[in-house]
């Protein structure tokens, strides 16, 4: 869950290397370094943000190779000595990813008369590495040495290395880390994400599991473990060309969706879907199992991608599963889905990142576009991810037969209605910062809600636990009976979405439960909803609304409620403690 960035040119490397670091914070900020080559590798480290890694930068360098690392705190504490890059004599190393294994390799190590000042399991790759550079038959080159040093490591990595005996030289490799190359006019660069180096190039070539490779000022070489040179494709990125692209097609979204490759047989045929998807984009996908499950007559089964991927599917090959992740980089749902495609199934993402792995993974691709989310905690991308469940299971259930064309006109008219929807809250925010600040100081909180507001109780819930640090349960309000009501108390509030629909009145019935425990209801409830009020203590109004699309709405008033909490409590809003953005380790 770190970022890795490299470059070799004609360039200043230090520059470069700051500015993608800076690009890549949203993987990672608790401390930062880089490695440039000097005369002599010169390494600058320091825990907190790329900001603080600039102080103790020296103002000028000629330095035109060097590795730089964001760092996401996974083996020892933010701490100096833990952040990357890590050295052993005439080599450094920045890392991205897991080294399960590294506990064996360092007792070996340490045998051999290594001294670590790190807890990190990257520091191991450093020492590896040295150690098969002294050996005394014949001295490899770094690119050997790589080779050699990965074939004893167990676990998910994305490397860069540089070796003072190979100034010019960069070498490479990944496995279940994502990892990019650039190829610049000036120079190439290397990054966990292209967004690192897309001010410099567009032009990147994607590096695949269990390749390796070097980078020299004249030419970028990528080779398969067994020293095999591959032809790899280069791709650019063409994000801004925006409307060549839609190919006739009003949105994205439309044209996306007709780009499933289900052929309308095949979407008759369909008797299962799963949907993948960790964090909040698990919760995008329970509100997508019930609308799949309700327009496309689809059974549905909603996994957690990290129970999923070692749990015992029981899959025949002809499922569709649907990856939901904003960042497309969420290693357990890349592995859930690198595991549901050896049974055959045919997969879907959904995310909102172009170029990112799920896409190189996937059948198809549908895209959220919501465009780059800085802040940790998801919420425009939630949105749109909401949105494109909608937009599919509309498809879906057209194509199938199970809604008619009035219904699925219906459903659109109420979806477009929704900008001007959330708009009205956004103008009543101050409504939703008070009640905030009223209840800023409690320690535990509950969300609850039903049916299609089950999942937004959820993400209420995770929204305000992220970024608020308050303990907060979602609930399915029904469940509340059957064991958490024994934690009710009057500290305890309770945020109720009690929206217009079919269980309406089995929420109010909840309510009341939860107010005969003295403890405080803050609805979510419709603007006409005259009612409400004389059964809870603060109502939190959304326009009126159609049922399906109403959560959408209140999914907004949490987050708002989730933002003022944390700005009472003067908490880090856009990088929470202890999170990163993009999960790229299990
Ligand atoms: O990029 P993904 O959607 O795969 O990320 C999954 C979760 O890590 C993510 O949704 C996380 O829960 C959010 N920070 C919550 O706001």
């Amino acid at each position: 869950m770190c970022g890795i960035v490299g470059y070799v040119g004609k360039e200043s490397a230090t520059p470069i290397l700051v500015e993608s670091l800076k690009r890549l914070e949203y993987r990672g900020y608790d401390s930062a370094g880089i490695t440039v080559f000097n005369g002599s590798l010169e390494t600058f480290k320091t825990v907190g943000k790329i900001a603080d890694l600039e102080d103790i930068l020296p103002e000028e360098t000629i330095a035109n190779v060097g590795i730089g690392h964001t760092r996401w705190a996974t083996h020892g504490k933010p701490e100096t000595r833990n952040a990357h890059p890590h050295m052993s004599s005439c080599i450094s190393v920045v890392h991205n990813g897991i080294i399960e294994n590294y506990l064996q390799i360092k007792e070996m190590l340490i045998g051999l008369g290594y001294i670590f000042e790190s807890d990190t399991d990257t520091e191991v790759i450093a020492h590896l590495l040295n150690y098969k550079m002294q050996s005394e038959t014949k001295r490899p080159d770094l690119l050997t040495a790589v080779r050699e040093t990965i074939r004893e490591l167990e676990g998910s990595y994305a490397i860069a290395a540089l070796c003072s005996d190979e100034p010019e030289c960069l070498v490479f490799a990944r496995k279940d880390s994502p990892l990019v190359l650039g190829i610049g006019e000036d120079g190439y660069y290397a990054a966990s994400d292209v967004t690192a180096f897309l001010k410099y190039t567009k032009d990147v070539v994607y590096i695949d599991d269990n390749e390796i490779g070097s980078i020299r000022p004249d030419c970028i070489e990528v080779f398969d473990l067994k020293g095999n040179l591959l032809t790899k494709e280069t791709h650019t990125i063409e994000w801004d060309l925006e409307a060549a692209e839609k190919a006739g097609y009003e949105h994205f979204m439309l044209k996306e969706i007709h780009e499933l490759y289900l052929t309308p047989e095949q979407i008759k045929h369909l008797r299962r879907a799963t949907i993948i998807a960790c964090g909040t984009s698990w919760n995008a996908g329970i509100l997508g199992k019930y609308l799949f499950e309700k327009l496309t007559g689809i059974h549905t089964d909603i996994e957690t991608a990290s129970e999923f991927r070692y749990g015992n599917p029981v899959l025949c090959g002809e499922e569709l599963t649907i990856a939901i992740t904003q960042s497309g980089e969420t290693a357990d749902t890349l592995a859930a889905v690198r595991s549901s495609k050896s049974y055959g199934c045919r997969n879907i993402a959904i995310t909102n990142v172009v170029g990112s792995t799920i896409t190189r993974e996937s059948d198809s691709v549908v895209y959220t576009r919501a465009g780059p989310e800085i802040g940790v905690a998801a919420t425009k991308t939630f949105t749109a991810q909401l949105i494109t469940l909608y937009m599919l299971a509309i498809h879906l259930g057209r194509a199938r037969g199970v809604i008619s064309a009035e219904e699925a006109k219906n459903l659109i008219v109420n979806i477009k209605r929704l900008p001007g929807q959330i708009q009205k809250i956004l103008n009543r925010k101050e409504e939703i910062r008070e009640c905030a600040e009223q209840f800023a100081d409690m320690k535990d909180y509950f969300f609850i809600g039903r049916y299609l507001n089950f999942p937004i109780a959820l993400e209420g819930a995770l929204k305000l636990k992220e970024i608020s640090y308050i303990h907060a349960e979602g609930y399915a309000a029904g469940e509340l009976k059957h064991g958490p009501l024994a934690l009710l108390t009057e500290e305890t509030p309770v945020v109720a979405i009690a929206t217009m629909g079919h269980t309406y009145d089995k929420i109010l019935s909840n309510i009341k439960e939860v107010k005969a425990r003295n403890s405080t209801v803050i609805a979510v409830a419709n603007e006409d909803d005259t009612e409400i009020e004389k059964y809870v203590d603060v109502v939190l109004r959304i326009p009126p609304s159609h049922e399906m699309t109403s959560p959408v709405l209140s999914s907004v008033v949490l987050q708002l409620l989730a933002y003022y909490t944390a700005l009472a409590k003067d908490c880090s809003i856009d990088k929470p403690r202890n999170l990163a953005k993009s999960v790229t380790v299990e």
